[in-house]
């Protein structure tokens, strides 16, 4: 690892509040960042319609068509990968970008927005995927938001993701 570390934040966001947190945390970290789209543009996910869509597309683990993406995964030392949480799932986009790319990780950690339920399975549903744990999850809620909470829910995963990397490069260290 280099003096400092090299990370990715790639997320998804059908209507914007994962895209807030991943802003935020990348600002923080600091860190590269890649948002992922779909080549049937925002409004295939929007409205009632794209609620629908979106709900029958994560409960039949279909894939997403998804744009192709800038970043390499493989150049970072942790890819941080944040979803909205969809049907206690990770969202369609990501659950597909995770499967095309999960040999490509060396850490990675794990964020989510959600309305209130679902995170620890959509957590356990990407630790599979990529075969990897996560150095560090954060998930933020309704409640969290309608709080003001993610400021220092995004900083406190900053600081753990910081944390642990440095730890990792003590023990890469000494052996
Ligand atoms: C299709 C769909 C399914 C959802 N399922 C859940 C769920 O299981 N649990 C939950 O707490 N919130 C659920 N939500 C709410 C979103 O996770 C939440 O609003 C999230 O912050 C949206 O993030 P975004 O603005 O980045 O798209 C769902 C939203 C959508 C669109």
């Amino acid at each position: 690892m280099q003096d400092r570390p090299r990370i990715l934040v790639v997320c998804f966001s059908r209507s914007g509040t994962t895209q807030r947190l991943a802003d935020m945390l990348a600002a923080t970290l600091p860190a590269d960042c890649e948002t992922l789209y779909e080549r049937e543009g925002p409004r295939w996910r929007s409205g009632t319609r794209g609620y629908a869509r979106s709900i029958v597309d994560v409960i039949a683990h279909r894939r997403a068509n998804l744009r192709p993406t800038m970043h390499d995964p493989s150049h970072y030392d942790i890819v941080v990968v944040g979803t909205p949480v969809w049907a206690s799932c990770a969202s369609t986009p990501v659950a597909t970008w995770l499967a095309a790319h999960h040999r490509q990780f060396r850490h990675v950690a794990f964020f989510c927005s959600l309305g209130g339920r679902g995170s620890e399975k959509a957590f356990e549903q990407m630790h599979a995927s990529v075969g990897l744990s996560p150095l560090a999850t954060c998930a933020v809620t309704g409640a969290d938001l309608r709080a003001g909470r993610e400021h220092a829910l995004v900083n406190e995963f900053a600081h753990k993701i910081r944390h642990r990397l440095a730890t990792l490069e003590t023990i890469e260290w000494t052996m």
